[in-house]
């Protein structure tokens, strides 16, 4: 079993859940199904960072650009979206976790939207952990609406456009609500970003892995900490000897067992 410190956790994990299709592919079913066992590892995923003290959890379940699969597997995937915040709003609710969706859900079909919008006031008061849900989510998008934003004001007097700048632009993202972004996990074995939170993750770490989403489960989450643990974040700088000292000695120090 991997060993993670409990000190030092991302605050803001974000995952790109990617191989639900390749699982199904593999045992004969159809893609749906993959989706359907995706749905558990995100039950297990949202349990168990909860339980461990991460601060924000950003998990990709649709982007802009999946509305151009077929209609059948869009349809589904809508369909396990409304379970999802059917059967899971009692425990969001007891466990006091704040959900957020990020994306233009204006897209998304009423019979998701009114669940999503009602779990969304209903915990916006809770001081849980954030768990954001990007749906008909897109990276450029966002930037793209939150420029329109500010370009409007700037029309309507109410901002000098000399003002603008990456603070004032990140803050008018509603994806930087949930801080910038420590740890980034893709399952399904892609090397790419695939238009997710482009600009949260200009300092991320990245940990990629070939396990396909409906089989990642809680050793390999504690498995991507611990090598996020292990990374040293310069944002640019130098480091210091006597931060190197430092990390010499956080990575011969024995990690303290995560019991979730
Ligand atoms: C991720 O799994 C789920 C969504 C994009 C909604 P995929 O459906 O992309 O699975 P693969 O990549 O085809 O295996
Ligand atoms: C990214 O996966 C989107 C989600 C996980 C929701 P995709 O399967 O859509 O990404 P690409 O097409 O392989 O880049
Ligand atoms: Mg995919």
């Amino acid at each position: 079993m991997t060993l993670i410190r409990l000190d030092t956790l991302p605050r803001h994990l974000a995952v790109i859940m990617d191989g639900n299709g390749r699982w199904a592919h593999q045992k004969g079913l159809p893609r749906t199904a993959g989706h359907r066992e995706g749905s558990e590892s995100v039950r297990r995923t949202v349990r168990t960072c909860r339980k461990l003290g991460v601060e924000t959890l950003t998990l990709f379940a649709f982007s802009e650009q999946n509305w151009e699969r077929p209609v059948f597997e869009v349809r589904a995937l809508m369909d396990l979206f409304r379970e999802f915040l059917i059967k899971e709003r009692a425990e969001v609710l007891r466990t006091g976790i704040r959900v957020r969706s990020l994306g233009r859900v204006q897209r998304l079909p009423i019979y998701v939207r009114a669940l999503l919008e009602q779990l969304e006031s209903e915990t916006a008061h809770l001081g849980g952990m954030r768990l954001q849900l990007a749906m008909s989510y897109g990276g450029q998008e966002e930037i793209a609406d939150a420029a329109r934003r500010l370009a409007e004001k700037a029309k309507n007097g109410e901002i000098d456009p000399a003002s603008i700048d990456e603070k004032s632009l990140g803050a008018e993202l509603p994806s930087s609500e949930g801080g910038p972004v420590d740890l980034l996990i893709r399952t399904g074995g892609e090397y790419r970003i695939s238009n997710f939170l482009l600009w949260g993750c200009a300092y991320a770490e990245f940990y990629f892995t070939r396990t396909l989403w409906p089989d990642f489960g809680e050793e390999e989450l504690f498995r991507a900490i611990n090598s996020y643990q292990k990374r040293n974040r310069r944002y640019g700088r130098v480091v210091t000897e006597e931060e190197h000292s430092e990390e010499r000695k956080l990575a011969q120090s024995s990690a303290t067992p995560a019991h979730v």
